[in-house]
């Protein structure tokens, strides 16, 4: 678990690396229920970057497509879309122990098998465990916004990015965004816009419906209580 934590020296120089990363570590406490869940749970629902490459096909207990989904937060959409299609495999990648505890615990209460978790960030284990062309679809549901300027390279949505996306998405896979904060929403747009080798789902009008299969999320909701828009952006990988 973290193990970006332990990587940021430069193993010739010892200096330390200061990689922009996309949040702040927090570790907030976890409940008693979070700590059992992990305690668990996580050595036959957990994935470790020191582990290496995932083999697709031996994940789980038939090989399924594969759905990556980075920043679930306290995880109830993530748990609720494995429960809601079966057909699917999930792996989620959560730097926030809490929520990874939170999805454990729903796991267990609705017996998923097909659900999968890292605890540690999202951009290294695409980088390192992923498979080129192995996903069917990268979920990216109200990545943090960064609002302030001089934090905008903060925003994990970048060319870099979504080239790496592209990378380990199969032809035909699918990047699935969502944001409530409409300069992300259009930042999004014009990084998809500027990338070549994507078909937009939603054609010339830029922004997708919520597809029906995605639950709202929590932070979702907290932003419609303080009367926040929804953006839904779902780009194919077209060669
Ligand atoms: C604003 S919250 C949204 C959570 C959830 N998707 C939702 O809609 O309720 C963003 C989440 O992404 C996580 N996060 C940000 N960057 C990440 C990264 N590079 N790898 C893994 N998790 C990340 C944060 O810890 C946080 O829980």
């Amino acid at each position: 678990m973290l193990d970006f934590l332990n990587q940021n020296a430069d193993p010739d120089s010892g200096k330390i690396l200061r990689k922009v990363r996309s949040f702040v570590l927090r570790e907030g406490r976890l409940t008693k229920g979070q700590q059992g869940a992990i305690d668990r749970l996580w050595p036959t629902l957990g994935l470790e970057r020191g582990d290496g490459v995932i083999d697709p096909a031996t994940l789980f207990d038939k090989p399924l497509p594969l759905v990556f989904e980075i920043g679930y937060g306290m995880g109830q959409s993530l748990a609720a879309m494995a429960q809601a299609d079966p057909s699917l495999g999930f792996i989620g990648v959560e730097v926030h122990r809490p929520g990874v505890g939170s999805l454990l615990m729903a796991a267990e209460e609705l017996q998923l098998s097909n659900l999968r978790s890292y605890c540690d960030d999202a951009v290294d284990i695409l980088e390192q465990c992923i498979p080129d062309s192995s996903l069917q679809r990268v979920q990216l549901y109200f990545p943090d916004p960064w609002h302030k300027k001089k934090h905008h390279k903060r925003r994990i949505a970048q060319p870099a990015f979504v080239q790496l996306v592209k990378r380990k998405l199969k032809p035909g896979g699918v990047l699935h965004m969502a944001t409530d904060w409409e300069n992300y929403a259009e930042h999004m747009i014009d990084v998809m816009n500027a990338e070549a080798g994507w078909k937009n789902q939603a054609g010339d009008a830029e922004f997708s419906k919520r597809p029906s299969w995605r639950p709202e999320t929590k932070f979702e909701r907290r932003g419609e209580k303080l009367g926040h828009g929804v953006w839904d952006l779902l780009f194919e990988r077209a060669d």
